[in-house]
């Protein structure tokens, strides 16, 4: 991304003084739509951000420049809500909104942003617009919030403004973030620990469908509706279960005949994604990519056929690692669409990008992206 292209809309736009703050989107390894469920989640920003100019301007008003819709929009900072459908703006609003009903003070800006995070292609590019706009906010009015109420700052603009009752691991993972690592986190307690991950022999590669399915966030929050049925029935039997990650197989067997088919399936693949998991962590520490790449397959069975947010061009291109013997494959992030996660031997890797590209747009009639992962620090001050 060109930073210079932003500072020098900035100068046009706004004038000469400005800091520069960036966030990143994440990939995540392992740990699908358990973070809502009080499990964890194994994700690491990557090398591809949201940058933005900001100056305080003194006023209550905010004057937002987006380079990559060519869109200017203001609000005021005491303003309660925004006109306008999913407008690229909410983000922002929210972020003022939420830092405000934290009971801290903050007034209007300028600020010119650009990001290169490929948009609703699973590698959160909402969550770096979010990440950016807390940080940066945080830092220049001196609130002294710390990185976990900065995220829930985010995951709140999400749930608020835009309408996604999303988990927190997204805009934690674009916060705190680490050159070269993964982090654990838990998502009940909010522990977590950095991982060195440094596959040696392999690469990390993400094979972009490029399907962006319209009602994905109500669909998302479906998902989620399902998962808190299925943890309710389970915890009248047993108070200790606060979250689904928390209950067993042979619990969800106890209500499987009290709550829809549907939920059942759900919450089958959520208990099943916990262990999945904690196997990765362990072979990892091991150097037994064998069992960090079956996990990822049996992840990829579960989203695809029991929480169901997977499609046709997703299972394409996890059938086609399997056969190419990719050593790991699946859909990464919330689903219905976006990109599959590869661990791919580096001895394997030109043929299975070739046969992908040449087999997918055989069947689709366009070639998906690719994107090679690479494992970046999180939300920054730049100059
Ligand atoms: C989206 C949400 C996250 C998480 C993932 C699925 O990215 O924003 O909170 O639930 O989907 O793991």
């Amino acid at each position: 991304m060109d930073i210079n292209q932003i500072k020098n809309k900035f100068k046009t736009l706004f004038g000469d003084n400005y800091s520069v703050y960036a966030s990143p989107g994440r990939i995540n390894l392992i740990g699908e739509h358990t973070d809502y469920n009080g499990g964890f989640v194994f994700p690491g920003a990557i090398d591809k951000s949201v940058v933005a100019c900001i100056h305080l301007n003194g006023t209550n008003t905010v004057r937002a420049y987006s380079i990559d819709k060519e869109n200017l929009r203001e609000f005021r900072i005491d303003q309660e809500d925004l006109e306008g459908e999913q407008h690229w703006s909410k983000y922002i609003f929210g972020v003022c909104r939420e830092i405000q009903k934290r009971g801290y003070t903050i007034g209007g800006f300028d600020t010119v942003f650009a990001g290169d995070v490929p948009i609703g292609a699973g590698m959160s590019s909402s969550a770096a617009l979010e990440s950016t706009y807390a940080f940066a906010l945080n830092d220049l009015f001196h609130l002294g919030i710390d990185k976990f109420e900065l995220a829930r700052i985010g995951q709140m603009t999400e749930h608020n403004y835009v309408g996604v009752k999303c988990g927190i691991m997204d805009q934690f993972a674009s916060l705190f973030g680490k050159k070269g690592h993964l982090m654990r986190l838990n998502c009940a307690t909010m522990e977590f620990e950095y991982f060195p991950f440094d596959p040696k022999g392999y690469k990390l590669v993400l094979l972009d469908t490029i399907v962006k399915h319209e009602l994905a966030s109500s669909a998302y929050n479906k998902r989620r509706e399902s998962c808190e049925n299925a943890c309710a029935h389970i915890a009248k039997r047993h108070p200790e279960v606060k979250y689904l990650s928390d209950a067993s197989m042979a619990m969800l067997e106890e209500v499987k005949n009290e709550i829809p088919e549907e939920d059942y399936m759900r919450a089958k693949y959520v208990i099943g994604e916990k262990q999945r998991v904690l196997d990765v962590c362990d072979a990892l520490g091991k150097g037994d990519y064998a069992t960090v790449g079956e996990r990822m397959y049996g992840t990829h069975y579960g989203m695809s056929k029991e929480y169901e947010v997977s499609c046709d061009e997703l299972d394409f291109l996890n059938d086609l690692a399997k056969q190419c013997g990719v050593t790991g494959s699946r859909v990464m992030g919330g689903g219905f669409g976006g990109c599959t996660i590869n661990l791919v031997k580096e001895g394997l890797y030109d043929k299975f990008i070739a046969t992908a590209k040449e087999q997918f747009s055989k069947k689709f009639g366009y070639e998906p992206k690719v994107y090679d992962v690479v494992i970046s620090d999180g939300a920054r001050r730049i100059d």
